[in-house]
């Protein structure tokens, strides 16, 4: 218990420190960096959102307000599809060339499901594209109605995985309560045939999502499974020990997830 309120005083440090350091003109959109060089609005939200991809910006609780608009329209638009889909195809190569099958049902895959299989790009539009602090009972109100539309490339990948044979593992930070409202979304927009589904148990809620999902990847491997790879939107998905043979990271700069 006192492991969380740690945690979550460390968090909103983390989001005082991230929001007081942008220091953005909006009048007149320009600014300059630290040495000197003269950038503008979008030069500067676009770094932001590298920085977030490198994992160097961490832990922030929301979108800088000066860029809630810039990353609305790249989250929402084609850049972002270009981006995603050059990591399927990644995905892809990688199987094609570097896995050694052994078909003997332990070959595994794993995904995370908001933002790697479902998309909660809808809900976050309402929430001023992650400029909002997150309500987490909004949210899984959101997920209860079962309406995440799929991400197509990343049905793709799924049924290609499953036609060889490898075995599909879901691990998702939702919480275990949402069980039957995250199997009607998936089996609704076209996923089936995953091997388990993890979810976040009263037992997990007091470990990061890092923690959990390490957790979930030694007891698969202890059970025999070969993870050839994760395919997840967070770097708390792919972070870790034991990890997999190789991981893979869509982009998301909606929101960050310890
Ligand atoms: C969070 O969302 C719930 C459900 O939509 C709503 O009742 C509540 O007022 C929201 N809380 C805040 C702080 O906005």
């Amino acid at each position: 218990m006192a492991r969380c309120v740690l945690l979550l005083a460390t968090m909103f440090l983390a989001g005082v420190l991230t929001t007081t350091a942008a220091d953005w003109n909006i009048m007149n959109q320009r600014t300059r960096t630290k040495s000197g060089l003269q950038i503008t609005l979008k030069n500067y939200c676009e770094s932001w959102r590298m920085n977030v991809e490198l994992n160097n910006i961490r832990d922030f609780t929301v979108v800088p307000a000066e860029c809630t608009s810039y990353i609305g329209k790249y989250m929402s638009g084609t850049q972002f599809k270009v981006d995603s889909e050059a990591t399927i195809d990644e995905c892809t190569l990688y199987l094609n060339t570097l896995v050694d099958l052994k078909n003997d049902g332990k070959d595994a895959w794993i995904f995370d499901i908001d933002d790697t299989l479902l998309s909660t790009v809808a809900y976050y539009k309402k929430h001023d594209y992650g400029g909002e602090t997150l309500n987490v009972t909004g949210l899984e109100e959101w997920m209860t109605k079962g309406k995440a539309t799929a991400i197509d490339y990343s049905l793709n990948l799924y049924n290609y995985i499953k036609k060889r044979g490898i075995q599909i593992i879901l691990v998702s930070s939702r919480r275990e309560h949402l069980r039957a409202a995250t199997i009607d979304n998936l089996l609704d927009v076209g996923f089936y045939g995953w091997k388990s589904l993890y979810l976040r148990g009263v037992d997990d809620e007091c470990k990061t999502v890092q923690e959990y999902k390490a957790g979930v990847r030694s007891e698969l491997i202890n059970n025999g499974y070969r993870i050839w790879g994760i395919l997840g939107d967070q770097w708390s998905s792919i972070r870790g020990v034991p990890t997999a043979r190789r991981t893979f990271k869509l982009p998301n700069s909606l929101y960050y997830v310890a």
